[in-house]
């Protein structure tokens, strides 16, 4: 098994030719959406977080209430991990399924660093045995920040639901209500001289219906759109929020699940921690149908519904295959 990334948007078709995306890592200058949350003025989120996920799939926010003091815990911990010895952070590595640390410096496929993934909520389906025991206080950091994920999350997803015109849970339920999986992902990706031609992140839409990312205050997040590649600028406390596959396809194409990429740095380390939200594993997820009787005859459904779980082990089989094939040719 792969991971939550997917290089694909549909299980069947990818958008962009090569040429498009394989080019020197360079990015533009760009304007991703700032939203500042702690405005008062809940139609005007509603409209700049709706806006933001129709036209680019990608916002920052800031002032959003996550303690500043927690997010440098959380990286804290999250680098004291990855500064263990090899033998320790095996401790945890990955065994069939994608839970658990992975050594990933591959040449030549744009996929170079290190990373841990595990879950995070619902309580049932967490697998503590690959949570690091040290440092110690990685579970407690983890869970509290958890809490936060999952409240901004819900009050995203609420604004984005009142924004097509839905009831501000009518998402949020859509994924499971309080069964929507959460996961994190922590990626560290070591200085490196090739940072003009190779990536740390290929280039990929997040499979899921969120990702809400922390990143250091290293840049390297690009993001894909009216066919160039653009660097997503570092901002102090913002949390990246990007719209997945299944947000995508929940409103029928309306919000973009935005094509985006890692890129590697030559002189210093970046480190980011997205969560994924992500329907529960069996929840059939295709266009929701009352967004489409509110939207009139424009909106025939033009993706079909598939069980979760069932639409990530089509893409991830996809994913690998092209992997290999880029790592024979
Ligand atoms: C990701 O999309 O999972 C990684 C992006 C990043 O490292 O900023
Ligand atoms: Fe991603």
């Amino acid at each position: 098994m792969q991971d939550e990334r997917n290089h694909n948007t549909s299980p069947t078709s990818f958008p962009y030719s090569s040429k498009q995306l394989a080019s020197s890592t360079q990015g533009g200058n760009s304007d991703v959406p700032v939203v500042d949350l702690s405005v008062s003025d809940e139609e005007l989120l509603v409209r700049e977080v709706t806006e933001a996920s129709q036209e680019w799939g990608v916002f920052q926010v800031v002032n959003h209430g996550i303690p500043t003091e927690l997010m440098q815990q959380l990286q804290v911990v999250g680098k004291q991990f990855f500064d263990l010895p090899e033998a320790e952070k095996k401790a945890v590595a990955k065994e069939e399924d994608f839970e658990g640390y992975k050594r990933n410096y591959l040449e030549g496929i744009d996929a170079w660093d290190e990373h841990l993934f595990h879950r995070l909520s619902p309580p049932s389906i967490i697998n503590y045995k690959y949570w690091p025991k040290n440092p110690p206080q990685y579970r407690e950091v983890n869970e509290e920040y958890t809490r936060h994920m999952k409240k901004l999350a819900e009050k995203i997803l609420g604004w984005l639901s009142e924004g097509l015109g839905l009831p501000t849970v009518a998402l949020t339920q859509s994924l499971g209500g309080e069964t929507a999986e959460y996961l994190i992902r922590i990626n560290y990706y070591p200085p490196s001289p090739k940072s003009e031609l190779a990536l740390g992140g290929p280039a990929h839409t997040d499979i899921g219906a969120l990702a809400l990312l922390v990143p250091n205050e290293v840049p390297g997040l690009q993001v894909f759109k009216d066919e160039q590649w653009l660097d997503v600028e570092y901002i102090n406390s913002a949390v990246v929020v990007f719209i997945g596959d299944q947000l995508m396809r929940m409103t029928n194409g309306r919000f973009k699940n935005v094509l985006h990429r890692a890129t590697l740095n030559k002189e210093r380390l970046r480190i980011s921690w997205p969560v994924f939200v992500s329907p529960r594993h069996d929840m059939l997820v295709g266009p929701l149908p009352d967004l489409e009787l509110i939207s009139g005859d424009d909106s025939a459904p033009k993706f079909k519904p598939y069980v979760y779980k069932h639409f990530k082990s089509r893409k991830l089989k996809k994913l690998s295959l092209d992997l290999t094939e880029k790592k024979i040719s």
